[in-house]
């Protein structure tokens, strides 16, 4: 894309094309937001220590990630209604991924629905999964998954309750988003979004649309939602998971040691050190704060993935130098989706392409998996 030097250039293209209140719903984190501005503070204030004297021309960046090939380290993490920020979302942003040769994660909130993505994407994706309370739900989400192939099932644990959002609440956001006085302007005023909407399959939560009573009815889909986050959610109900999902289990929302080693007891094949984007518990450090410590007592016993903040490929690498295997990206892919669809997906993944490319060469890392311990590293006392 033109004039596209970085992802925050992709934000920006967002905060023009959409309306205010679609923007700060995937912009925006809970609360005072400490946790959001945490996440991106603590990646900045890390420095990278360069060794000059080698050859770097051989770069190495491709991982896998539970097992899958990925060019480079990093899939695109779920994120709730990406389809309201382009006409088909998930898919586009599926099929973007598959192209370029990264893992698809797709959200249990999403708007496309599971069979939409399978049928448009040529790639196997990820399923995300929110427990529900209503179980029958959760069983058929499940079956639902396995039967469109996903090869992965990423369950969220840091969802008993949900976080307030301080300016969805403002924003009286609804899904589909209600015609208020408010919102109506706001819309009206960004017709590229409105004709994008309107040429799109769905506006409301596909993958729900068949689970629930009543899901033709928009207001009651959301009610019920609503209700279903569920307190109760412990160790039992991630046991209850792993005995119905026989491919790769990846437990995300994890921020403690203690819950890191339960991880392994489970059975799960990964872990994503994540508060959710700063989108749930406000007060919490930053990802990248807990992870080494998590990675330390996970050792080699299972995959240490790694969500938070990541905006740049030197972002990916300093997770990587801080003992992440590989890393998520939820904001930075869905603000390229929102710039322009599929291409702006293609365009978040060439700029962190490049980035990781470039910082490897002048950081002098051959490959990923070798990252000298002190690469990484708080930036030194003057
Ligand atoms: C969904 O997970 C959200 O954070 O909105």
């Amino acid at each position: 894309m033109d004039k596209v030097s970085s992802i925050f250039d992709l934000e920006n293209l967002a905060r023009e094309r959409l309306p205010q209140v679609i923007f700060d719903y995937i912009h925006g984190g809970a609360e005072q937001q400490i946790t959001l501005q945490r996440n991106l503070d603590d990646l900045r204030a890390l420095a990278l220590r360069q060794h000059d004297l080698r050859d770097v021309s051989n770069p190495q960046l491709s991982v896998t990630m539970v097992g899958e090939t990925a060019r480079i380290p990093l899939a695109i993490g779920p994120t709730g209604l990406a389809g309201l920020t382009w006409a088909n979302g998930e898919c586009e942003a599926a099929c973007a991924a598959a192209d370029f040769g990264v893992p698809y994660c797709l959200s249990t909130m999403s708007t496309s629905s599971i069979e939409d993505v399978a049928a448009a994407s040529p790639k196997p994706f990820w399923f995300q999964l929110y427990l529900m309370k209503e179980r029958k739900v959760n069983e058929s989400l499940i079956r639902r998954a396995h039967e469109a192939g996903c090869s992965a099932l990423v369950l969220t644990l840091d969802l008993h309750v949900q976080g307030k959002r301080w300016a969805d609440a403002k924003n009286g956001l609804s899904v589909p988003p209600r015609l208020t006085l408010h919102n109506s302007l706001d819309m009206a005023t960004h017709p590229r979004w409105l004709v994008s909407m309107l040429k799109s399959k769905r506006r409301t939560f596909g993958n729900l649309q068949g689970e629930v009573p009543h899901a033709g009815d928009v207001a009651a889909l959301s009610e019920w939602i609503e209700q279903q986050f569920d307190p109760r959610f412990d160790l039992d109900t991630v046991k209850w998971v792993r005995q119905r999902w026989d491919r790769k289990l990846i437990l995300k929302g994890i921020m403690h040691e203690d819950d890191a080693r339960q991880a392994i007891d489970i059975g799960a094949d990964a872990i994503i050190v994540s508060n959710h984007g700063g989108r749930q518990l406000d007060g919490a450090p930053s990802s990248i704060a807990v992870l080494p410590a998590i990675a330390d007592a996970v050792g080699a016993r299972l995959e240490v993935l790694f969500d938070g903040g990541i905006r740049t490929g030197a972002d990916i690498i300093k997770a990587i130098g801080r003992g992440a295997h590989a890393c998520l990206s939820g904001r930075a892919c869905l603000y390229g989706l929102a710039a322009n669809g599929r291409e702006g997906v293609r365009c978040a993944l060439d700029l962190f392409e490049q980035e990781l490319t470039d910082c490897m060469a002048l950081t002098g890392i051959t490959s990923l998996r070798t990252i000298a311990p002190g690469t990484v590293t708080a930036q030194p006392r003057l």
